[in-house]
């Protein structure tokens, strides 16, 4: 069976990483902006001040997705432009930008799919302590009732939050904004963006968009024993529940393990938890957005590593060629939680570092990623013909952009980035994935 005729075929993308236009308009900085300003932080000191220009180039965007066939386009709201203070009054510039956007997307037939939080906090707030402090949960609920209040009307699909980790790499590890290295203070944000989510959805029921649904995005990336000896076996699961499951228990399953809950309080670093969070961590939400990208094998044993690495199926990038880690993840993700509710891939693709090869006719040549889409597209097939409600694909990403702290030498866009003249153009994997989308929709 072929994909479903009302399937969202998609690409994605992110405020902090295509806008651009950071200071414009009344905007202020996100803690990206800070981050990136600081030397060593980023790949060469670059910055998103400019990134794709989006704020700028909008039409051009969606010239593009109309030529890609796209009947879906996932995309995040920069929430210091809406809200330069973090709260309070909005700002008017900001808001007519996304409304254009959302209205022209809907003109064009393709279906706006609007994260609140994808990663860019507003610095004012993380002067007042960021996702650690406890407020933060009242700043999102206030930011996401304002946007389902504004543009509740045009925006029919909604994710909270895109992968809460990375809070837990801002606050803990340090290597992406705002670059804190607590372990306490990385759990407790990761804690409280979790139950910021819960405002987010309880304030989206209290609004009550008409037509509109709720999700949240959270990223898996399932571990794998290279061994079956039981330190591999331990290893596995210990990465498997700081990794993922820290943020698919209490979201899909109302609840933390008994696993982190025990290893965290040994570790002192336990966070506090307050008496209506569970709760609100686990409000219905209408889909689970699910990012995939690979699977991650662990071992204790050097040869065993060695093995992997001389034997696998590598791509140039030097990452492992392994498509079933969304059928994997979408079977693993229904059956752990006895999932009730749609899947939506909201994010797959894959990176080039550096400038990737030019063919003989000038295009280029990114058979690795036309590759890893196939492949990818393959097992999903697989999995929704196994009666797995999948409902759509957004691929990451519409085109090079601020890849964080690789900013831009990591390339994972179908389209390429000229950051002098700000164009972009089509890789040999824009018009593969053009070509499977006219195919399965049957254009
Ligand atoms: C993030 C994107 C990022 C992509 C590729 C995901 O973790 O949501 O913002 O660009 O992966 O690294």
């Amino acid at each position: 069976m072929p994909f479903p005729k009302d399937f969202l075929w998609g690409c994605a993308t992110a405020a902090g990483q295509v806008e651009g236009g950071a200071l414009e308009d009344g905007r202020t900085p996100s803690i990206w902006d800070t981050f990136a300003a600081i030397p060593g932080k980023t790949y060469m000191g670059q910055t998103p001040a400019v990134a794709c220009d989006s704020y700028h180039r909008f039409d051009r965007d969606l010239d593009n997705m109309k030529k890609l066939g796209l009947n879906a386009y996932r995309m995040s709201i920069s929430w210091s432009r809406v809200l330069p203070e973090g709260t309070g009054p909005l700002n008017q510039k900001g808001v007519d930008y996304y409304k254009r956007c959302f209205e022209k997307l809907n003109e064009a037939g393709i279906t706006p799919a609007v994260t609140l939080y994808h990663w860019d906090l507003p610095q004012v707030l993380e002067d007042k302590g960021g996702w650690v402090n406890r407020d933060s949960i009242e700043w999102f609920g206030e930011y996401a009732e304002k946007m389902f209040r504004t543009f509740g009307d045009v925006v029919p699909m909604w994710a909270t939050v895109n992968e809460p980790i990375a809070t837990y790499v801002g606050y803990a590890i340090g290597a992406f904004a705002p670059g804190r290295h607590n372990e306490a203070e990385g759990n407790q944000a990761r804690h409280n963006i979790l139950v910021a989510h819960g405002k987010g959805v309880e304030a989206f029921r209290a609004v009550n968009p008409k037509d509109s649904k709720i999700g949240i995005v959270i990223d898996i990336w399932k571990r794998h024993a290279l061994t079956d000896s039981q330190a591999d076996h331990d290893l596995m699961v210990d990465e498997d529940e700081r990794n993922w499951k820290f943020y698919t228990d209490p979201v899909l399953g109302g609840r933390y393990s008994d696993y982190i809950l025990e290893h965290l309080e040994r570790e002192g670093t336990l966070m506090h938890i307050g008496p209506d969070d569970l709760r609100l961590m686990h409000l219905p939400i209408d889909f689970y957005g699910l990012n995939v990208y690979n699977r991650v094998p662990v071992t204790t044993d050097r040869q065993a590593r060695a093995d992997y690495t001389q034997g696998g199926n590598f791509m140039n990038n030097a990452s492992e060629y392994y498509p079933k880690a969304i059928s994997d993840a979408v079977r693993m993700i229904n059956k752990m939680y006895d999932l009730k509710i749609p899947i939506y891939v909201t994010e797959n693709g894959t990176y080039a570092v550096g400038d990737e090869p030019v063919g003989p006719d000038g295009i280029i040549c990114d058979d690795d990623r036309i590759r890893y889409i196939n492949g990818f597209l393959s097992e999903l097939e697989t999995v929704i013909n196994e009666g797995c409600d999948v409902r759509g694909y957004f691929l990451w990403s519409l085109m090079d952009n601020f890849e964080w702290s690789a900013a831009y030498n990591y390339r994972f866009g179908i389209q390429s980035l000229n950051r002098e003249t700000l164009q972009t153009e089509w890789k040999k994997s824009a018009y593969f994935y053009r070509d499977f989308i006219r195919r399965a929709r049957g254009l």
